[in-house]
């Protein structure tokens, strides 16, 4: 089987080559963390989009959507608790010169030294003793085992204990205390931790109070609390309603690694759900459900697990993450959080504007709360690509074996839906009869026309960029006005006249087909 981190490698070229992604800046020698989309990666975006707010705005009446500025008032960021709470904590080595998120690198060691030294003693004890293997058992007794887990139990309790208190000093007693090493440069050699805030800030002329620093938003929620009273006055929504918004957000990441898992300029698709206090609950298991029946639509076939948090962020009295495994493992996709009546209770406070929700079934006003659903575009991108890249052993016109690759996403989100292809390019009669399929098709779905290379080179990019179908106009084309149409998952060829053809892709290429 070919290791995680070659896929991954593949993956990150694969994109490339293919015009999804590029890295931002390149002949400057790129932007650390920051990535730009190309042609197919765009119009994957924008697909991704149009399915997450089709979801949320048109399927649900009651919740409306919103494109609030980037700019905001310095002040929100103080009330939602992002200037003072927004930290990661960094550490240096000296040696190395290397930075780190001083909370990686701990659930690094946890992961890699001794969960690793735990599985491979449960594994080497599944195959000594076969089919009567206990695994609880043998956990809850092997010497070697119990060891490991008291050991992770102490860390696990002292980091815990370090991030709840704001503790750094205690964070790097974690770090020297377990002999944790520079994974660059194996050295011991650590600077304190210190923390570190995540938000760009940035000037602008003079603001309230002689203050001039603004920062770029780094999530899009925000927008959403502080126009809370506005949109539920003017679209006359009553609790329970929902505001969805979709838009950019900055995170100045202390490491961002792993492509487009974490970037520093990223977009956000974010939905606050205004309930009435005390039913929260009810509202963040809905949610949880549908979120994850949404993932599963577009790839029944990807590992996606729910992980709730263990340390809730101070907004928060439930959340869960929607987890996906990448190459690199199982990561947060998602975030449902149920974030009280913290955010509009404290712009309230900060504002002194008044944002209460009067409820007329029950003859009486309060500060609604809120379930939140928060995914990034970047990261569903990420998780969809990975899905869908695939090397294929298929048989050749001659009948060898060989490999295709090919791009199985979910055929309504694919960029491009329909290549158009005339057999031979010198034939003119084959190029004007594909160019009026071609100018017939463009009105429905988003279509290619291509002319250069054989035709079974000509497949196999279609196959490498995802796209669902291509149409073969050959001479008999010209004959009986009819077509061979290829599917991209079973390769299968189908003779079809030209004027079945749009009622006969629109099905599979339907957005509805994911929505239902
Ligand atoms: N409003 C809540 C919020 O922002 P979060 O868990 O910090 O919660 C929500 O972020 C989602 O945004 C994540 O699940 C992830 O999909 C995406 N996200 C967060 N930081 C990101 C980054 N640096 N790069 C790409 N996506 C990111």
């Amino acid at each position: 089987m070919e290791k995680a981190q070659d896929v991954f490698k593949k993956l990150i070229s694969h994109c490339k080559e293919y015009g999804y992604i590029f890295q931002s800046s390149e002949i400057y020698d790129g932007l650390s963390a920051v990535y730009d989309y190309g042609p197919y990666g765009s119009e994957l975006k924008n697909n991704i989009k149009n399915y997450w707010w089709s979801s949320m705005v048109k399927l649900h009446e009651n919740i409306v959507g919103i494109d609030s500025a980037i700019f905001m008032h310095p002040t929100i960021w103080k009330a939602s608790g992002h200037v003072d709470a927004f930290n990661d904590p960094m550490i240096d080595n000296k040696d190395s010169k290397k930075r780190y998120r001083a909370d990686t690198l701990i659930e690094d060691f946890i992961a890699n030294k001794i969960d690793k030294k735990i599985n491979k003693e449960v594994e080497k004890a599944r195959k000594r003793f076969g089919e009567s293997f206990d695994e609880a058992e043998f956990i809850s007794t092997n010497p070697r085992v119990v060891a490991n887990t008291e050991k992770k139990q102490g860390i696990m309790a002292a980091f815990t204990k370090a991030m709840e208190e704001d503790d750094m000093e205690a964070l790097k007693a974690v770090i020297v205390d377990n002999g944790i090493v520079c994974p660059e440069s194996g050295s011991r050699e650590w600077t304190d931790v210190r923390q570190f805030n995540l938000m760009f800030a940035t000037k602008m002329g003079a603001i309230a109070e002689g203050a001039d620093t603004i920062y770029l938003r780094p999530e899009t929620a925000q927008g959403i609390f502080v126009n809370f009273l506005n949109v539920q006055k003017t679209t006359r929504q009553k609790i329970p309603f929902g505001i969805a918004q979709i838009g950019k957000a900055f995170r100045n990441e202390i490491v961002a690694r792993q492509f487009i898992f974490r970037m520093r300029e990223f977009e956000q698709m974010e939905m606050q759900f205004f309930v009435r206090p005390g039913t929260e609950m009810e509202w963040y298991e809905k949610w949880k459900e549908t979120r994850m029946n949404w993932h599963k639509a577009v790839s029944p076939d990807a590992k996606l697990k729910f992980h709730d948090h263990d340390n809730l962020a101070h907004y928060a009295n439930a959340a869960v993450d929607i987890e996906f495994e990448f190459p690199f493992g199982f990561k947060e996709l998602e975030g449902i959080h149920s974030r009280t009546d913290f955010d509009l209770k404290s712009h309230q406070e900060h504002s002194n504007k008044k944002l209460h929700y009067f409820d007329p079934e029950i003859n009486d006003s309060y500060i609604p709360y809120v379930v939140e659903t928060s995914i990034g575009v970047d990261r569903m991108f990420l998780a969809i690509m990975s899905n869908a890249l695939q090397d294929e052993e298929v048989l050749d016109a001659k009948g060898n074996k060989t490999t295709r690759v090919v791009l199985r996403i979910h055929p309504a989100l694919a960029p491009v839906k329909v290549a158009i292809l005339p057999l031979v390019k010198k034939d003119e009669a084959l190029t004007g009869k594909a160019r009026e399929i071609f100018n017939k098709l463009k009105f429905s779905f988003n279509c290619q026309y291509d002319e250069k290379d054989a035709i079974g080179k000509r497949y196999r990019r279609q196959d490498a960029i995802g796209t669902p179908y291509c149409i073969t106009i050959d001479q008999q084309t010209i004959d009986d006005n009819t077509v061979t149409l290829r599917d991209r998952d079973s390769m299968e060829q189908i003779r079809i006249a030209i004027d079945a053809l749009e009622e006969h892709i629109a099905d599979k290429l339907d957005m509805r087909a994911l929505l239902a």
